[in-house]
């Protein structure tokens, strides 16, 4: 407030100043004006009375005529008097009024009539008479060529002090207001976009200080702060973070439990990995940009690697190489399309890689997604194999092996993690380009037995790219298994049992499980309040329900989305007590949809939601609520924290991390999650009610034992989970993988020593 006071008083003084130097400069410039004005006046009067006087001069003594022009041209307008002074200096002839004043005053004049005689030119000057100002005007007049005589003009000059001083006090009261009215604007101004937010942003950094619960500011409320605003709530929010970490730190410390943190992890990889940067690669990007409009949005695109991975090299820092796949992704890049990322908090480098259309097709929607992803998934989709779908996943391959080898430059002994099903061939070529490079790849979905993955036209290849790694991962031993038997059935090569590694060529490769998850930090986790009641978030789609289930998924036939509908049909045909009082809500991400699998799948759940709803739907209430769209983290939040039930129902599943997001969402230990055996996650949440999703009735059972489970065995149950699931986070994960890798000794390494 003293600031602002300050800052409205400098303003009024600087109006103020700037006003008088102004009006001051105008009063002078209109004095000017009129005292030239009457100059000119009084120069044209003395030439008209020139005119009449000059030949009455020469006849000598006649002063009687001259009196009476001058007595005639005497009443002129602010004229005192006329006087007509011989060469003498005497006066000749003179305004009645004004003679005696003149005679008792004969000093007054003389100085300007002299000079008038002197030069032969007219003169003006100011003088003062009985406490009057006027204004004298001298002007010679002459009889032959010479002067003879000067006539004066005298003026009453007040009326020129009289304008000037009114238009200084009104020029004053002008200035007086202007100050008043920019100071209030000003004070207006600043008190709502200055004071107001920066009160409040103190206030809430006080809050923060303090560690009591606030609503994250609003950069839109805090106007002109907003910037500002933003900046503080992400320092505030590390801060935060920084704290929260701290405490955990020492808590677990203090409990000796070993639970890996951000910070841990950190460490970890700062000591074994000596400062060397971590490479990450994978085909989908952790941050996708998108034009909308004018707008560039940037998206967190919906894959369980992303939402797994994004963590690790948020805590750690390095290069994520990975396919360029927004519209407006060129545009966000610099000259080696590479940009920091987060976009809110840059940790870690994202290199883009571009790949164009035709190669594209292929490469992601043919090879992987209509070859690989149905031949790794049980679902009972045939895999497509085309040869020329084959080359362009032969070429993408290389191309990525090309971009970690630029990215790789200069870098000696690098770490390189490689992802999923779109890179098998990638570790052998990395391999040949950098032989010293400590290479794993880790792949997020499941491995089918031999006989299922023998189908492949190039089973062979596969094998032997992902054999160019050091390290294979998969989530399960049972994974790690069916692909060692695959190796022994198709390739030559040395397997170990014992210490499940093979060896191909002279290069040992281990095949090892190792789950995924996710963040889950309680310190992060949020309130054990939901976001929003389940009302609230039915509200909105004209909803009223007693109960409220939740499924999240890409759209994709291995989710088994139409399994847990049809469960739902059947609870809702064989318990009618639910009818009215249960809905289930599917935030369905569209994926892959230029593949026809992908888009029949789309049209049947569609069809089969609608012929549901049709079947049951009365007044507000609805059994099946589809929302299909990218739904952001900030958007599936409120849902996981509300649910009564979250269906993960896949029919063949890597890990599901849904599941996992789940379980760290409920910090309030409520909420059941029906979970299918054949899920990866199935394995480590023992406490889920697991159930075969091709089994209707049993799932529909489950969900009916879920949404009657008592709050009770509710708590039990989500608190082991929840135990499970913060121990064995992705920084666990991160830190044995990389932990692993870093122990092994390769065949590059015994040649260097
Ligand atoms: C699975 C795969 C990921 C993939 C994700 C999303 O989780 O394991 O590699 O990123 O699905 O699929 P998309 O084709 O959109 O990348």
């Amino acid at each position: 407030m003293k600031i602002t006071l300050r800052l409205i008083f400098s303003l009024i003084a600087i109006v103020a100043v700037v006003a008088f130097i102004f009006s001051l400069t105008q009063a002078r410039q209109e004095e000017d004006r009129l005292k030239a004005d009457l100059q000119k006046r009084a120069s044209f009067v003395a030439d008209s009375l020139r005119f009449s006087v000059e030949p009455l001069l020469l006849t000598d003594g006649n002063t009687s005529s001259l009196q009476r022009i001058v007595d005639r041209f005497s009443n002129r307008e602010r004229l005192v008097g006329i006087n007509i002074y011989d060469i003498r200096g005497n006066i000749l002839v003179s305004s009645k009024e004004i003679r005696a004043k003149l005679e008792a005053e004969p000093k007054i004049l003389s100085e300007t009539i002299q000079e008038v005689e002197r030069l032969g030119t007219e003169r003006g000057s100011t003088i003062k008479l009985d406490d009057r100002n006027l204004y004298a005007y001298a002007a010679p007049l002459s009889t032959g060529i010479k002067t003879s005589h000067v006539l004066t003009l005298i003026y009453d000059v007040n009326y020129i002090h009289d304008r000037v001083q009114r238009l200084l006090l009104n020029n004053f009261f002008r200035a007086l207001i202007q100050a008043l009215l920019i100071s209030l604007t000003t004070f207006i101004v600043i008190f709502y976009n200055v004071v107001t937010p920066l009160r409040k942003t103190t206030d809430w950094i006080k809050k923060i200080r303090k560690g009591e619960p606030s609503r994250p500011l609003n950069a839109k409320e805090q106007l002109l702060l907003g910037p500002l605003a933003l900046e503080i709530t992400r320092m505030a929010k590390s801060l935060e973070a920084a704290r929260s970490a701290a405490e955990e730190e020492a808590r677990l410390r203090y409990s000796s439990e070993s639970r890996w943190t951000p910070q841990r992890l950190k460490e970890f990889i700062r000591m074994k990995l000596e400062d060397r940067p971590l490479f990450v690669v994978s085909n989908r990007e952790p941050y996708m940009h998108i034009r909308n409009g004018k707008e560039i949005e940037c998206i967190v695109p919906a894959s369980g690697l992303v939402t797994a991975l994004e963590p690790v090299l948020n805590a750690c820092g390095g290069t994520w190489i990975a396919q360029g796949s927004g519209n407006a992704d060129r545009e966000t890049v610099d000259k080696n399309d590479r940009l920091m990322v987060p976009p809110e908090e840059p940790k870690y480098t994202l290199r883009r890689v571009w790949i164009d259309k035709d190669q594209e097709e292929g490469f992601y929607s043919g090879f992987s997604n209509e070859g690989m992803w149905p031949l790794c998934h049980i679902a009972h989709t045939r895999p497509i194999f085309r040869a020329k779908d084959w080359e362009a996943y032969k070429a993408v391959n290389k191309k990525f092996a090309q971009a970690i080898a630029e990215e790789l430059e200069g870098v000696s002994n690098p770490f390189v993690l490689i992802q999923d099903y779109h890179f098998a061939l990638l570790p052998r070529m990395v391999k040949k380009l950098k032989p010293e490079a400590k290479i794993a790849i880790f792949w997020h979905i499941p491995w089918p037995n031999p006989e299922s993955f023998g189908i492949c036209p190039w089973r062979q290849e596969l094998l032997d790219g992902m054999l160019g790694a050091d390290i294979i991962g998969f989530h399960t031993q049972f994974h790690c298994n069916n692909f060692i038997e695959s190796v022994d059935r198709f390739l030559e090569s040395r397997i170990d049992y014992e210490h499940f590694s093979i060896n191909r060529e002279n290069h040992t490769t281990l095949v090892k499980p190792f789950p995924i998850s996710i963040d889950c930090d309680p310190t992060n986790e949020g309130s054990t309040q939901p976001l929003l009641s389940k009302s609230e978030l039915l509200k909105k789609h004209n909803i009223q329900a007693e109960y409220l289930g939740v499924g999240v998924d890409r759209l994709d036939y291995t989710k088994g989305i139409l399994e847990r509908f049809r469960a739902i049909e059947h609870l809702l045909d064989n318990h009618s007590g639910f009818r009215g009082k249960f809905t289930f809500v599917e935030l369905g991400a569209p994926s892959r949809t230029m593949i026809p699998k992908y888009k029949e799948f789309i049209d049947e759940i569609v069809k089969e939601t609608e012929r549901i709803n049709l079947k049951f739907k009365k007044n507000n209430w609805q059994p099946i609520l589809l929302l299909m769209k990218h739904h952001s983290h900030k958007d599936i939040m409120p849902f996981y924290k509300a649910a009564d039930v979250c269906l993960v129902t896949s029919l063949h599943d890597g890990m599901n991390l849904v599941a996992k997001e789940f379980i760290s969402a409920r910090a309030d230990e409520k909420g059941v999650l029906v979970l299918s055996q054949f899920t990866g996650a199935a394995r480590e949440l023992q406490d889920a009610l697991i159930v075969n999703p091709y089994d209707v009735v049993e799932t529909s059972q489950a969900i009916k034992k879920a949404l009657e489970m008592p709050e009770s065995e509710q708590i039990d149950r989500m608190k082991r989970m929840r135990e499970t699931v913060q121990s064995n986070n992705i920084y666990r994960w991160a830190g044995e993988l990389v932990g692993q890798l870093t122990q092994l000794r390769t065949e590059s390494d015994g040649k260097n020593t």
